[in-house]
């Protein structure tokens, strides 16, 4: 039976040993990004990683009471992080039929709604953050609904779970159900009290979050680069680029602009720690933009397929003269998985389509270090080094029969990642550690 644990603040120093795979640089753009230590130790004090290396060369260094979590058979590497996702669509994976704006007047817009309850809220938010550790997935950037409430939930959790977690109230003042709607001033002034409240405590990022262009006024839109000002170091989350007719929407909503992601440029909510989600249709003078501001895109290739929105050209958005930051997200609810290994998949499939082979180290990066640099969080997690926070997942190659026989012919360590990446969900996730603890483990003990 799967087991959560609760944060142990008692816990001493301890350490990690086993196969430690890891990357520590951006792979589009160095050679030798992947590190491996075939018997390795990760030595733990205080939640964060202070010594790392092979065993034989560590073990002098280990206190004589110093715990130590063997994992012979596993792979262990840094804790994934989805740059995407939206915690109050939990409950409609796997909605039928239609494409982004359909989608989100039918199923989302309703669903949203359900989060002015706050008892609903938890319920939903103990679920989420059950399937993020059941995952493997150590942190995540996070839409709440637009109901401070909801926001609450969302931070209470991530809390009780000590995990370094992102998040924020939407905004959005037009183009949604009445019930949905804030204005330019509630909205600004909601969003103030939260990054009061929850930024910067324990573990917790606040995220300013206006929705998309198109349910943002210009005000609110510079409402929004407002709190960035007055709260450095808060996150922007939002979405660019997902679908051709919400392009030709904001194109009419916004027709002094040039093009979608200027709308943002020109609120002034571009800057380092802005993700935006999707962008499959940008222009190379908009990825230069992206590039130029420090801003980052989330790619989501199983809502991007769901939805039928395209394909992104994750070659283009990585090339050598104007790289962006590139991170994976899963966006729930319009994607289908809450799993970063199933994510890999699907962003091989669809890189596949432009011709383009991506392979297990870019995709690893993606998940981890591509993913915390988006955020601005690599100075704190994203890869096994000493300084960074103990946030590990430990992945079963042996996870189900087919793996195992598959894993058995695997002659390189590029080899087996690339198995794990197609083959993998779930059931690969065998240990979740959150500041060197255990949060989850899938066989209970
Ligand atoms: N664009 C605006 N809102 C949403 C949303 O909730 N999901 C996705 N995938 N795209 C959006
Ligand atoms: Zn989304």
């Amino acid at each position: 039976m799967p087991h959560y644990y609760s944060p142990d603040s008692a816990a001493g120093d301890h350490a990690i040993r086993g196969h430690i795979v890891t990357v520590k640089a951006d792979p589009f753009l160095f050679s030798d990004a992947l590190v491996e230590y075939n018997d390795g130790l990760i030595i733990i004090e205080g939640g964060v990683i202070t010594a790392v290396g092979e065993y034989a060369e560590m073990k002098d260094k280990l206190q004589p009471d110093t715990h130590v979590d063997h994992h012979p058979d596993g792979i262990i590497t840094a804790g994934f992080i989805d740059t995407h996702v939206h915690y109050v669509q939990t409950g409609i994976i796997a909605a039928f039929g239609a494409q982004l704006i359909d989608w989100l007047n039918t199923y989302t817009f309703v669903a949203e709604q359900k989060f002015a309850d706050k008892a609903y809220a938890d319920a939903v938010a103990k679920v989420f953050f059950d399937q993020l550790l059941a995952n493997g997935t150590t942190t995540a950037l996070t839409f709440c609904a637009v109901y401070p409430d909801s926001v609450d939930a969302f931070f209470e959790e991530a809390s009780r779970r000590n995990m370094r977690m992102a998040g924020g109230k939407v905004l959005m003042n037009r183009n949604a159900p009445e019930h949905l709607l804030d204005t330019t001033q509630s909205g600004y002034d909601d969003s103030k009290a939260l990054i009061e409240k929850w930024h910067g405590k324990g573990r917790n990022h606040y995220a300013v979050t206006p929705r998309f262009a198109p349910t943002s006024t210009q005000d609110q839109l510079e409402a929004a680069a407002t709190l960035l000002r007055e709260y450095p170091g808060t996150l922007m989350h939002t979405h660019v680029s997902e679908n051709l007719g919400e392009i030709a929407w904001v194109k009419s909503l916004f027709p002094d602009a040039n093009g979608y992601l200027d709308v943002y440029d020109r609120a002034g909510l571009l800057q380092p720690g802005a993700v935006l989600a999707h962008g499959v249709h940008l222009t190379a003078h908009e990825r230069l933009r992206v590039h130029e501001t420090g801003s980052a895109i989330s790619h989501c290739p199983t809502s991007n397929l769901f939805l039928g929105s395209g394909l992104f050209h994750v070659h283009q958005a990585k090339n050598h003269t104007h790289p962006m930051k590139v991170g994976l997200g899963t966006d729930i609810g319009a994607g289908t998985s809450f799993s970063l290994l199933s994510t890999m998949n699907e962003a091989y499939k669809v890189a596949q389509l432009v011709q383009y082979p991506l392979d297990a180290v870019k995709m690893l990066y993606l998940a981890t270090l591509g993913s915390a640099e988006a955020m601005g969080l690599e100075d704190k997690i994203g890869s096994i080094e000493v300084g960074k926070e103990a946030d590990l997942v430990v992945l079963d190659t042996k996870a189900t029969p087919l793996l195992e026989f598959r894993s058995a012919q695997v002659e390189t360590l590029e080899e087996q990642l690339f198995v794990l990446a197609t083959m993998g969900d779930d059931r690969v996730i065998h240990t979740t550690y959150i500041a060197g603890n255990v949060a989850y483990s899938r066989d209970g003990h």
